[in-house]
C-alpha cells in the first residue's frame, strides 16, 4: 500500500522565514568530539547552579504554591523594580516600572514588537550583518528588509540618513553593544548620531542589548535609549549574565508601547515563566549580579585573548578579523577566493564547526565572512581547533 505524502496548507509567512543554518549544522555535527565555534551559547561552567538551587528552595519555602500559579502578564513587580533600579545605578536613567515588560527572553520581545508595529510590506532597517534570530522573528510579519553598512564604530551615518529618508522604515533594529554576529561596538558619537537622525524620521529604534554587561573594558557606553527615550525600545536579557534557560528578558519603552506589547503577550503566552522570575529575583536579591558578571567577563576575555592569539599565529595574514571588546563572538573575512561554506565543509572533516557569515545578511550575503564564538570552547580545544582551521586556510587551493 502506498502512503500519500500529506499536503499541508501552510501559511505564506511560514515559507518566508529563513531557517537557522546554525541549528542545521548543529544537527549534522552531533559527533561527541566536535569542537564548535558555531553556537551562541554562554559557558555553562559559569551558570550559578548551586546558587539558583538554593534560591529555588527558598522561593518554595517562602511562597509555596503561589509561584506555580498563573501570574500577571507584565511580569513579577519586584523584578521589574530591580531592572529599573539597575538602569538608574548604571546609567542614571529614570525608568518607571510601568515602562518595563518582562518577556520570555529578549527573543520574545522581537516577536511582540513585530506584532505591535509591522504590517505586511512595512520596511525594517537592519545593520548589515545582523542577528539571525531577528531576521527570523521579523520576517514572520512579511516585512521588507533594508540594510545599512556597519563600520567598526557603528552604522555609516550618511547611509543611515539616506535609508531613513528614502525607505521610510517603521523600525530600525540595532545591537550597539558587542554585536551578534560581528562583536562590534558603537562609539558614543555614533549612538548620539543615530538618536539625532532618528529624531527627525518616523522610525522607532529597537536597541537590542543582551551583551552590554559583558564588557572587557571599564568603559560604559550610554544606551541610545538615553538620547531618545520616546522613540527607542530597549531590550535586555538575563540570558548572558545569569542563565538562558530561565528565559527571562525584558523590554523598556514608552507606556503606550508597553501597553500594546502587553496585550500581544497576553495573546501569545499569558505571562513569562513565573517560577523562573521568582527564582531569578531571589538570586538577584541574595547575590551581587556584578560579581557574577565579573566572573563571566574575566573568563570570556581570557577566551577571546586565546582565540585572537591563535588566529594571529595560525591563520594566513590575508584573513581579517575583529578584536571584540566584549560579548561572545568575533567575525572574520576570508580572502576573496575563499568561500566560508567551502571552508566549513573542510573544517567539518577535521571535526571543527563555525557559522558561515551568509546566514546573517538580509540580502546579498558576503560569502567570505564567518562568525566564531569564543565563550563556550575551552582554551586547549580552541588552540587545537584553530590550528587545524589555520592549516586548512594555508594549504587549500580554493
Ligand atoms: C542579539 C541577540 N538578541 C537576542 C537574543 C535572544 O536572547 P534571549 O532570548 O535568550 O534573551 C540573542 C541570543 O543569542 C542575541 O544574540
Amino acid at each position: 500500500m502506498t502512503v500519500e505524502t500529506p499536503h499541508y496548507q501552510f501559511a505564506e509567512r511560514v515559507q518566508q522565514v529563513p531557517q537557522s543554518f546554525i541549528r542545521e549544522i548543529l544537527k549534522v555535527t552531533s559527533k561527541p568530539n566536535i569542537v564548535s565555534f558555531a553556537g551562541g551559547l554562554p559557558n555553562p561552567s559559569l551558570f550559578p547552579v548551586q546558587e539558583l538551587e538554593n534560591c529555588a528552595a527558598k522561593v518554595f519555602q517562602k511562597r509555596g504554591a503561589q509561584v506555580l500559579q498563573y501570574s500577571e502578564t507584565e511580569g513579577y513587580y519586584p523584578l521589574r523594580e530591580y531592572i529599573a533600579a539597575r538602569y538608574h545605578q548604571k546609567f542614571g536613567l529614570n525608568i518607571s516600572v510601568d515602562q518595563i515588560l518582562i518577556t520570555s527572553g529578549s527573543q520574545q520581545a522581537l516577536d511582540l514588537l513585530g506584532k505591535v508595529f509591522l504590517d505586511a510590506g512595512d520596511k525594517v532597517l537592519l545593520e548589515r550583518p545582523t542577528y539571525l534570530g531577528a531576521l527570523q522573528s521579523l520576517s514572520l510579519f512579511q516585512a521588507q528588509f533594508e540594510e545599512v553598512t556597519l563600520h567598526n564604530d557603528g552604522v555609516d551615518p550618511d547611509e543611515f540618513e539616506e535609508k531613513m529618508f528614502n525607505c521610510n522604515p517603521k523600525l530600525f533594529y540595532c545591537i550597539p553593544n558587542f554585536q551578534n554576529p560581528t562583536g562590534l561596538h558603537y562609539s558614543e558619537e555614533k549612538r548620539r548620531m543615530v538618536a539625532e537622525i532618528s529624531s527627525r524620521y518616523p522610525a522607532m529604534i529597537i536597541e537590542d542589548d543582551p551583551y552590554g554587561d559583558i564588557s572587557f573594558s571599564d568603559k560604559k557606553a550610554l544606551p541610545i535609549y538615553a538620547h531618545l527615550p520616546e522613540k527607542t525600545i530597549l531590550l535586555g536579557s538575563f540570558s548572558k549574565t545569569v542563565a538562558p534557560g530561565l528565559r527571562v528578558g525584558w523590554m523598556v519603552a514608552h507606556r503606550d508601547i508597553i501597553r500594546k506589547a502587553t496585550i500581544m503577550k497576553q495573546a501569545s503566552d499569558l505571562h513569562s515563566n513565573n517560577l523562573s522570575q521568582h527564582i531569578l529575583f531571589e538570586f538577584l536579591s541574595t547575590y551581587d549580579l556584578d560579581q557574577q558578571v565579573f566572573k563571566i567577563v574575566k573568563q570570556y576575555k581570557y577566551q577571546r585573548d586565546v582565540m585572537l592569539s591563535c588566529i594571529e599565529e595560525y591563520f594566513p595574514e590575508n584573513v581579517q578579523y575583529n578584536r571584540p571588546e566584549g560579548g561572545m563572538f568575533t567575525w572574520l573575512s576570508l580572502p576573496s577566493t575563499t568561500h566560508a561554506r567551502d571552508f566549513l565543509a573542510k573544517a567539518i572533516e577535521q571535526n571543527v564547526i563555525f557559522v558561515p557569515g551568509d546566514s546573517f545578511y538580509a540580502s546579498s550575503p558576503d560569502p567570505q565572512t564567518l562568525r566564531l564564538n569564543f565563550s563556550n570552547v575551552s582554551d586547549t580545544a580552541m588552540r587545537e581547533a584553530l590550528r587545524k582551521l589555520g592549516t586548512i586556510l594555508e594549504y587549500t587551493n580554493w
